[in-house]
C-alpha cells in the first residue's frame, strides 16, 4: 500500500502543479480528494489492515491528504493570477486622464449672498463693523425701543409674524441697533446683516427675506455724514450714481427719508422704462437721524450725541444689479435661474 501511496502522491503533485485551467484543477480536485476519490477510498480500506499498521496509515493518508489540498489551493491562485493578466492583457490600455462620465458640479454663492457679502465688504472698508441679532425677538427690540409702542399705527407697516406675543420673528434688523447701543458706548459704526420676516408674498416680497442696516453714532453725526455714507456705498455697489432722498417717515428716525437711486436702464430719463417704471428713480432702501427716543431707550443722551441710521432689502439690490423681476425666483432654487449668476 506504501508503494501505490508513493506513485498516486508523485502522479497528483505533478498533474495539479501542472493543471492548465481551473475546470481541469476541479477535475483533479474531485479525482484526487472528492468524497468518492482516490484518497476516500484508501481510507475506507484501513478497515482491512491489521490494526497495528491502522493508525500509522491512517496518519499517513491524512498527511497526503493535507498535502494534495495545499498544492489544490496554490494552483488555484496561481490560475486566478494568471486569468487576472490575461484579461488585462486583452483588454484596451485603461486612460485614467479620461474625464468620468459624470463630473460633480462645483457650486457657487447665492446671488443674494454674492450681494451681501459685496455690501458688507464696502462698509468694511469705511469702518463699519458687523453685528448680528436673533432672528426670533421681542416686541420690546422689534418695535417698543424702536419707538413703536403698542397701538402705534406704524406697526400696520409690517405683516409681524408673532410666536406668541411677546416672541415674533423679527419684522427688520433695527432691534440690532438696540441690541448692540444697549450694550456699548459711542462712538458706534456697525452694519447688521441678516434675514427678518414678514407676511408678505408676491412679485416683490416674500415671507423671508434678508436687510442690512446701518448705524453710525458719535457727537456731531450729521445728515451729511449719512449721505456720504451712502453715495460711498451705492458707488460700490452701483458705479456712482445720483441719489434721491425722500421725505418719509419711520418712528424710529426723525427726519427720515426714502433713499432714491438714479434709475440704472434709463439712467434717470423715465423713457419707456420698465425697471423705473418710467420715473427714472428706484428706491432702494429707508434712512434718517436717530429718534431721541431710540436714544433714550438705550440710555444714550439725546442732546449729547446725534446718529445717522438706514436699512436696505438685499433681495431687492440683487434684483436691481441683476435684472431679476420676480423677487420668488431667488427660493424657488431653480438651477437654471441660479447658475446664471455662478462664477
Ligand atoms: N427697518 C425699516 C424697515 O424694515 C428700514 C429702515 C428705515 C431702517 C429707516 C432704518 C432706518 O434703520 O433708519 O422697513
Amino acid at each position: 500500500m506504501n508503494d501505490s501511496i508513493e506513485r498516486i502522491q508523485n502522479e497528483a503533485r505533478s498533474e495539479i502543479s501542472s493543471a492548465p485551467n481551473r475546470e481541469e484543477l476541479e477535475r483533479l480536485r474531485v479525482h484526487y480528494v472528492g468524497k468518492k476519490g482516490v484518497l476516500t477510498s484508501l481510507l475506507h480500506q484501513l478497515k482491512d489492515l491489521p490494526a497495528d499498521k491502522r493508525k500509522a496509515m491512517g496518519a499517513l493518508l491524512n498527511d497526503v491528504k493535507t498535502e494534495f489540498e495545499n498544492v489544490l489551493r496554490l494552483r488555484q491562485s496561481e490560475l486566478s493570477r494568471k486569468a487576472i493578466e490575461e484579461e488585462l492583457a486583452k483588454a484596451p490600455a485603461l486612460d485614467l486622464s479620461l474625464s468620468g462620465q459624470y463630473s460633480s458640479a462645483v457650486g457657487s454663492l447665492h446671488p443674494v449672498t454674492r450681494v451681501m457679502e459685496q455690501f458688507i465688504q464696502i462698509m468694511k472698508r469705511i469702518g463699519f463693523s458687523v453685528a448680528t441679532g436673533p432672528e426670533v425677538e421681542l416686541d420690546y427690540y422689534n418695535f417698543e425701543a424702536l419707538n413703536t409702542p403698542e397701538h402705534h399705527p406704524a406697526r400696520d407697516m409690517q405683516d409681524t409674524f408673532y410666536i406668541e406675543p411677546p416672541i415674533l420673528l423679527r419684522s427688520h434688523t433695527s432691534p440690532v441697533q438696540i441690541r448692540t447701543m444697549k450694550n456699548k458706548r459711542p462712538p458706534l459704526q456697525l452694519i447688521a446683516p441678516g434675514k427678518v420676516y414678514r407676511s408678505d408674498y408676491d412679485m416683490t416680497h416674500v415671507p423671508m427675506f434678508h436687510q442690512i442696516e446701518g448705524l453710525m453714532v458719535d457727537k456731531h453725526i450729521s445728515f451729511a455724514d449719512l449721505k456720504g455714507v451712502l453715495h460711498y456705498l451705492v458707488k460700490g455697489l452701483f458705479g456712482a450714481r445720483p441719489l434721491r432722498f425722500r421725505p418719509s417717515y419711520f418712528p424710529f428716525t426723525e427726519p427720515s427719508a426714502e433713499v432714491d437711486m438714479q434709475c440704472i436702464s434709463c439712467k434717470g430719463s423715465g423713457r419707456d422704462c420698465r425697471i423705473c417704471k418710467s420715473t427714472g428713480w428706484l428706491e432702494i432702501g429707508g434712512c434718517g437721524m436717530v429718534h431721541p427716543n431710540v436714544f433714550r431707550a438705550v440710555g444714550y443722551d439725546p442732546d449729547e450725541i446725534s446718529g445717522f441710521a438706514f436699512g436696505m432689502g438685499m433681495e431687492r439690490i440683487a434684483m436691481l444689479k441683476y435684472g431679476i423681476d420676480d423677487i420668488r425666483s431667488f427660493f424657488e432654487n431653480d438651477l437654471r435661474m441660479l447658475e446664471q449668476f455662478s462664477c
